[in-house]
């Protein structure tokens, strides 16, 4: 069973998902708001949130072990994916680890974060971040984001959380691999590894069931990446 809340506005709906979590909320328990003023991204970044877009985040209580929580962020790339194709008719591509693209723009963020409630028991937040509203980006944003048109953000949001409800079952089996090869927009393609100030470019060969990004560099050298970020506009060199 889901329990869905909305608000009009949040800080970050993952930051009351996470107090809720603390507290015991269960699996499927999910924050939404209308706008975010603080909205989070990974690594630090925030994420521009306004009125327009579908920004939420769900409480994921498994009992996976952490050691397979790295391929719980891909997973989730593919069950938005799934649903955005549903829902609204487009199929996004996904550059690894979890972003959704549509002809090379992002149109969706995923932000993983796991913690322990108050009885010690571990839990995800999963905070998604769809740009549904045809908005004017910030001219930072405006080369590298666009948005989805999406016909019903309600059917779009309950999609979502009917293909995220199984992650155990499809991060143990492993079912979300296929088709996260299938619309991978990196597979087979030279990248930019991104480290810190750090650049080095390499081939993307295949992404492994543990969630990593499998990468040859020009010596023939492999290399399985595990977080942090890699590029497709840093090409030209
Ligand atoms: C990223 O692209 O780096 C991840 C962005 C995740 C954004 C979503 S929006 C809903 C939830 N609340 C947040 O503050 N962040 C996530």
């Amino acid at each position: 069973m889901m329990e869905l809340h909305y608000f009009d506005e949040l800080p970050s709906t993952s930051q009351t998902a996470a107090l809720a979590a603390r507290e015991g909320a269960a699996h499927l328990y999910t924050v939404v708001a209308a706008r975010q003023t603080a909205g989070r991204g990974r690594l630090q970044r925030s994420f521009y949130s306004p009125e327009g877009g579908l920004y939420f985040s769900t409480v994921l209580r498994t009992a996976l072990t952490p050691a397979q929580y790295g391929a719980v962020t891909p997973f989730a790339a593919v069950a938005v994916m799934r649903a955005i194709t549903r829902v609204c008719g487009v199929p996004p591509k996904i550059k690894w680890v979890n972003d959704l693209l549509l002809d090379g723009k992002k149109i969706c963020g995923i932000l993983a974060e796991s913690g322990r409630d108050v009885t010690g028991t571990p839990y995800i937040i999963l905070g998604i971040g769809i740009n549904t509203g045809k908005t004017d980006f910030p001219s930072e944003l405006r080369e590298i984001a666009t948005f989805v048109p999406c016909p019903d953000k309600n059917v779009l949001l309950r999609a979502v959380l009917h293909e995220l409800a199984d992650v155990e079952r499809e991060v143990r089996e492993g079912t979300w691999l296929e088709a996260y090869r299938a619309h991978s927009a990196v597979i087979g393609r030279e990248v930019c590894v991104i480290e810190g100030e750090g650049r080095r470019y390499a081939t993307a060969l295949d992404v492994l069931p543990s969630g990593a990004l499998l990468v040859q560099d020009e010596t023939g050298k492999s290399e399985e990446l595990c977080g942090g970020e890699i590029s497709l506009r840093l090409l030209a060199k």
